[in-house]
């Protein structure tokens, strides 16, 4: 539909007509009007596969059936592969059983920042890390996107917990909204270009996402340059008019006209403008005309052939994260499977993105044809107490074998769209199992189900351990081949495992009070936390092993000064030194050791996955732009970067860097301080621009003299004196200046500094 197309339909439509187009016509599809040929298009839940519910149900919460299709692993575990092509060949996927099915947009990737691993939706979710995040969401989008099927990116902004998710209002400082929260969607918001975007219930600094003109107008579309359209999370709608005013296009699912006939009345009230009801019918047309033109009518869903690309997707979600010389298993070996997941793994999360899995596969039976397995059940995951006859039967078939392999994980009621964990522990019967069968067999490996991170009270006992997050209806398959070496794991953590939850930075402000939840820690969420706090974590960002070895060589920058408006490239080798083929993810950090801003130790500004043949060296190269290495400055409300030198470190993890080079950067436009009677004297010997001027201000000034060494007495005086005179405004020295300088002669020497002649 283009504009002379639209503008002829807007035209001809009533004012309650405009105002229906608005709101959805019921749960899962936009508002039609047939007398003009305006058609309805369809939404549908996903993100990690098609939740279509069948016709006349209403169900946003994963509660009702939906039609037979494929589960993906969930967005924890993809955000794991750290592997953008791999996201976004399960956008094509997932793209094509959106044309087939008849679906016109799928509702998602969902991408808030995992604030707290108690947060119940954290399995949907992608990183702490908002690089990480929007990359992976950007690279779904795009995979969704070709195949002409729309996405919503989801849940803009500040969505970080499920606790009184509707009303609940996040407090975030400038800061951290533009560098953590912002920051998760912009790259796929600019990047990517989503059709729609879905706004969160949550409120933001008092006002609801709904009706929050700052995220939803100036932000989204004047500086990221949104041309879709947004929709309400379901029942997000707080003031209709308010919102529609500030932003909101489509209110989801429908009001049944209530809400429409507020917009009417608002608009005959003269209290909304109907130009913006025009526009929000503009943008909501514009897309439903894309869906309605893009239909590919001979898509065809072949649920086995996507199953085998689950399969393969999960081979990279899955992490490695101990290995004492007992992974891969051998076909030889004695192998005593134990738990409950290893029959009935777990391998997504509840609510929303709840799919009806057309088959599920468990690693018993994807290892039925190999004669040297036992199974036990070991417990049953809704029981948190030991069976004793289950216990009996597990430690018997440990005991006989040569390994046992451990399936644990969060039982679904544990999280879930909806509420938040209690806490960050596995369930008391699983951690006691553990323990008991360690001290029969030696040899143990655990593998995990679960969507966010747990405590692992007894890590020093096993040998080996597999996290598989949430890995999608054909994990026991993956799982199978990763734990007997057929694939060397290649999947890293796209967050911190903390020892212990109190570790956590939101720990003292999670999930807030009836009102609010404060976001305290500011910019200091995940590893930028425990890496500035130098706090021991149980496993890093970042962090996963393999079955081959890699290693790092010529670490090279483009040049060692730049201004900050230059590219800078890096490269680095990167050689498979180890026996097998696999993959490396290659991280890169930007560090400012010395800087006057508080920032983290370091941030992930790149990354990428790589596949290498035993032996071979590959060139692995970035390019860095300003961004890279900006913070975002509450002074100038812009992102700025600070003269002075910078560190590029490649790492393996956020806590293992390999190599590390060094460039000093310039600001192009420079740092433009005005300075008034309330700047510090300190702060004007600190820049090249004011200090000339310091003398003059001092000149005959009293204070100014207890700083000369010579002449001071004791070192604490003299310390006394010149932290005094760092911290002093411009207008003390009133005070202290012993009658020799006039307001109005202070005043001329700041003007001399701001505008020089
Ligand atoms: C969830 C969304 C979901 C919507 C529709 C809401 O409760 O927060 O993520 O897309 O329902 O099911």
């Amino acid at each position: 539909m283009n504009n002379k197309m639209i503008n002829e339909l807007l035209s001809q439509m009533t004012l309650e007509e405009k105002a229906s187009l608005c709101s959805g016509k019921d749960a899962w599809h936009t508002q039609e009007i047939a007398r003009l040929a305006v058609p309805s298009s369809r939404l549908s839940d996903g993100p990690h596969g098609l939740r279509k519910t069948v016709a006349g149900t209403e169900d946003n919460l994963g509660l009702v059936e939906s039609i037979e299709a494929v589960c993906f692993p969930a967005g924890c575990a993809t955000a794991a592969s750290f592997n953008r092509e791999l996201l976004v060949k399960m956008g094509e996927v997932i793209g094509n059983e959106c044309q087939a099915e008849e679906v016109d947009i799928i509702l998602g990737p969902a991408v808030n920042i995992k604030r707290s691993p108690l947060c119940g939706r954290n399995f949907e979710y992608y990183s702490e890390d908002p690089l990480l995040a929007t990359e992976m969401a950007g690279a779904l989008i795009q995979g969704v996107q070709s195949q002409n099927i729309g996405t919503s990116i989801k849940h803009f902004l500040a969505n970080n917990q499920e606790t009184r998710r509707m009303t609940v209002s996040a407090e975030v400082d400038e800061r951290a909204l533009r560098e953590i929260y912002l920051a998760a969607f912009e790259g796929a918001v600019k990047k990517a270009k989503p059709w729609t975007v879905m706004c969160s219930y949550n409120r933001i600094n008092g006002t609801y996402a709904a009706e929050n003109h700052l995220f939803l107008t100036k932000i989204l579309r004047e500086e990221w340059g949104f041309d879709g359209y947004v929709m309400s999370d379901w029942g997000a709608v707080n003031d209709r008019p308010a919102d529609l005013a500030a932003g909101l296009e489509l209110e989801m699912p429908s009001s049944y006209g209530i809400n429409d006939a507020l917009i009417v009345k608002a608009v005959q009230e003269g209290r909304l403008n109907e130009a913006d009801v025009d526009e929000a019918c503009r943008r909501v047309l514009e897309i439903v005309g894309r869906c309605q033109e893009n239909r590919d009518r001979s898509a065809v869903f072949d649920r086995e052939k996507d199953h085998a690309a689950a399969k393969e997707i999960a081979y990279e979600t899955i992490v490695l994260l101990k290995n004492d010389q007992i992974l891969p298993l051998k076909e030889t070996d004695k192998i005593a499977m134990i738990g409950h997941y290893a029959m009935a793994p777990r391998y997504q999360g509840g609510g929303s993105s709840h799919i009806n899995s057309h088959k599920v596969a468990s690693v018993l039976e994807a290892l039925k044809d190999k004669p040297m397995i036992s199974f036990a059940r070991g417990y049953d995951d809704r029981q948190e107490t030991i069976d004793e006859a289950l216990l009996a039967e597990a430690l018997q078939a440990a005991k006989a074998a040569e390994v046992a392999v451990f399936f644990a994980g969060l039982p679904d009621h544990y999280e879930s769209e909806g509420y938040d964990r209690e806490h960050m522990r596995l369930p008391a019967v699983q951690n006691e199992m553990i323990e008991k069968i360690a001290a029969v067999q030696p040899n143990i490996v655990v593998v995990l189900h679960n969507g966010s991170p747990v405590e692992m009270p007894w890590i020093d006992k096993v040998k080996g351990l597999l996290e598989t997050y949430l890995s999608g209806e054909a994990v026991g398959e993956a799982c199978a081949d990763l734990l007997f070496g057929k694939v060397s794991p290649s999947a890293r953590l796209p967050e911190t495992f903390p020892l212990r939850l109190e570790d956590n930075p939101s720990y003292l402000n999670f999930p807030g009070d009836k009102e609010r939840v404060v976001y305290q820690e500011g910019i200091f969420v995940g590893y930028r936390y425990y890496d500035k706090k130098k706090l021991p974590v149980l496993f890093p960002f970042g962090y996963g092993l393999s079955y081959t070895e890699f290693q790092y060589a010529n670490l090279k920058l483009s040049a060692d000064a730049a201004k900050d408006t230059d590219v800078i490239q890096v490269s680095v080798d990167v050689t498979n030194t180890g026996r097998m083929k696999g993959k490396e993810v290659v991280q890169l950090y930007v560090a400012k050791p010395v800087s006057a801003v508080n920032r983290p130790e370091q941030e992930l500004r790149d990354f990428t996955k790589i596949e290498l043949a035993p032996g071979e060296t590959r060139t692995v190269s970035f390019e860095l732009s300003k961004r890279a290495f900006a913070y975002w400055d509450v002074n100038q409300h812009d992102w700025c970067v600070e003269a002075g030198e910078y560190e590029i470190r490649i790492g393996k993890s956020s806590r293992d860097m390999v190599a590390t080079g060094k460039i000093k950067l310039s600001p192009e436009k420079g740092q433009k301080v005005v300075y008034h009677m309330n700047s510090t004297l300190g702060d004007m010997m600190r820049d090249e621009r004011a200090k000339p001027y310091l003398q003059e201000l001092l000149k005959d000034n009293t204070l100014a003299g207890t700083t000369d060494l010579s002449e001071a007495g004791a070192k604490e005086h003299q310390d006394i004196a010149s932290a005094m005179l760092n911290d002093l405004p411009v207008r003390a020295l009133i005070s202290f200046g012993g009658g020799k300088k006039t307001f109005a002669e202070l005043q001329e020497i700041l003007d001399q500094i701001n505008h020089p002649s």
